[in-house]
Parts: C-alpha cells; structure tokens; sequence
C-alpha cells in the first residue's frame, strides 16, 4: 500500500485533495526558536526528488488551498520528508503550519523541482554550500546525499544567522549526517561546517561575503580561496546575500549554472511566505 493510499487528509469531505497532491501525515515537529522549526512527514512510496530540490506544500484549510514552495532537506533516499520553516508573523502558510502536530496532514505536490542539485554544475574538487537562514535546508539534503562524496573531495556547507539559537538546525544536521550509517563515515572525513552570527556574539562573526573577500572562510577553513578551477558552489538565502555573493563570484571567474547548462555555482533564494 502506497503512503497516498495510508495517508488521506483527516478531513477530506470537506477538503478534497487538489490534483497531482499527495496528502501525508506530520511525523515530529521540532521548535528551534519562536522564528525557526523543522517538521518530517511521511514520504509518498511513489515520490521522486533530487537532493537539493524543492516541492510546493499546503494545508488543508478553509477556502482556496494555499501552496507555497519548500526546499526538501531530507536527502533522495530518506524514507521520511524533512522540511525546515520560518515562522512569518501573520504569513497565509506558515501562521497555520507552525501549529502543526504529529498526526496531522499536509498536502505536497507530486513534482520537485530546483537549481541547487550537484547536476546543475560541472565536475571539480570541492563544493561550497553557502546558506543564510533557512537557506540551508537544501543543503541539509546534498549534505546527506552519497553522491556528495563521491563527486567531490570537500564538501564545506556554510550557515550564517543573526543569532547563535539560529544555527541549532545546522549544527544538528551536520552531526546527524557524521553519525549516519550511509554517509557518516565520509562525511566525517570530507564534510566541514562554518558557521557564524552576524548579530549576537559568537566565536565567529560577520557576514559570509565579507569572511569570503578578507580571506577568513579560506583560513579558518585551511583550503585556499575560492577559485573556479577547482571549486563549485551553490548559494541559498537572503535575496540580498545572494545578490552580493554572485558578483564576488562573477568577479573570480565563476560561471551561473542551470539544469539545461550545468557550470560553476547555482543559485536559489530561501523560500519565504
Ligand atoms: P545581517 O544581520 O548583517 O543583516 P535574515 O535573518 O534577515 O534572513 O538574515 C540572515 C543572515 O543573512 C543574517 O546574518 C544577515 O546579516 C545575513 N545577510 C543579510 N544580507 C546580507 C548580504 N547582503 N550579504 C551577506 N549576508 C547578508
């Protein structure tokens, strides 16, 4: 039996499934801050995605059902869909699905979609995973996908957030991923984390693009500045991160890939409601 066929909406009478949606059940809801929390749902037996990609999700609710798109954090071959949220304050999605319990449905289109899939660039020795925020959802897939090691000799996922509760997520997820059975092993070896608040005091400060122009990201993480001969990137934040990050990148040679014309960095703003 399929999840689709396990997994109707509570209320389906009164909420009839769109088209192409699978309906599935809430499995674990974690609050980070009153900002920021992850939730895991059933995963559709017939669902296809790459790691990295991103799919529309909704709410049964009252009126016109509301999608909005969410990146997957949970890697291809989870038996479970991992996504991870802001909480907007009087946001149509996630004002509803920040209350979400164990239990409860959620309706996830049946197609995925994305730029930050490692077929959207070209071979070399290291991918760089630049997030802000919830930017590092997607990469929390990639991170977790074994193709990660196999393609590349270093795998650097990188997170800046205004506070040091901001960065839990990731700090979890890279620990989960060095412990995990399929990939723990490699990702110990090759996976680096660099983590920094731009707000609140930590041990490492500042925003990414100016820690990538001083030299501090190359530093800390002793491998030498960005270069496109040997590094691919793929960046996912703040519009204005992004924006920034794809000059300096332009600036050192490095091309924009797509799906249709895989090259050296991609690029994918943080889903927001
Ligand atoms: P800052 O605190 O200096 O604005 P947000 O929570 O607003 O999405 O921001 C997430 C992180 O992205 C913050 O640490 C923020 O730093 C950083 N950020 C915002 N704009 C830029 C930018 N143009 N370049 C680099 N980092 C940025």
């Amino acid at each position: 039996m399929s999840a689709l066929e396990s997994a109707q909406p509570l209320n389906s009478d009164e909420f009839p499934l769109p088209k192409a949606t699978f309906a599935e059940k809430v499995i674990s809801v974690e609050h980070y801050t009153d900002r920021l929390f992850k939730f895991r749902i059933t995963r559709p037996a017939s669902f296809r995605f790459r790691s990295g990609e991103f799919v529309m999700i909704g709410l049964p609710s009252e009126g016109k059902p509301l999608f909005r798109a969410y990146s997957i954090a949970s890697p291809s071959w989870d038996e479970e869909i991992e996504f991870f949220s802001i909480k907007v304050p009087g946001g149509p999605l996630t004002e509803h699905l920040q209350k979400i319990q164990p239990g409860d449905t959620i309706w996830m289109r049946q197609k995925s979609t994305g730029t930050l899939v490692m077929d959207a660039l070209t071979p070399a020795k290291n991918l760089y995973m630049i997030s802000t925020g919830t930017g590092i959802a997607p990469f929390a897939s990639v991170m977790r996908d074994p193709e990660a090691y196999e393609n590349y000799d270093k795998v650097i996922v990188t997170h800046t957030t205004r506070d040091v509760a901001e960065l839990k997520y990731g700090y979890d997820t890279v620990a989960l991923t060095k412990e995990d059975l399929l990939v723990g092993e490699e990702a110990t070896e090759k996976l680096i984390h660099f983590a920094t608040t731009t707000r609140e005091e930590s041990d490492q400060m500042g925003r990414i693009t100016n820690l990538i122009e001083d030299g501090t990201l190359a530093k800390s993480i002793g491998l030498p500045d960005l270069n496109p001969e040997t590094d691919r990137v793929m960046i996912c934040g703040s519009m204005a991160m992004i924006n920034d990050l794809k000059v300096i990148l332009e600036a050192r040679g490095f091309e924009e890939g797509a799906n249709s014309k895989p090259a050296d960095f991609v690029i994918e703003r943080a889903f927001v409601d």
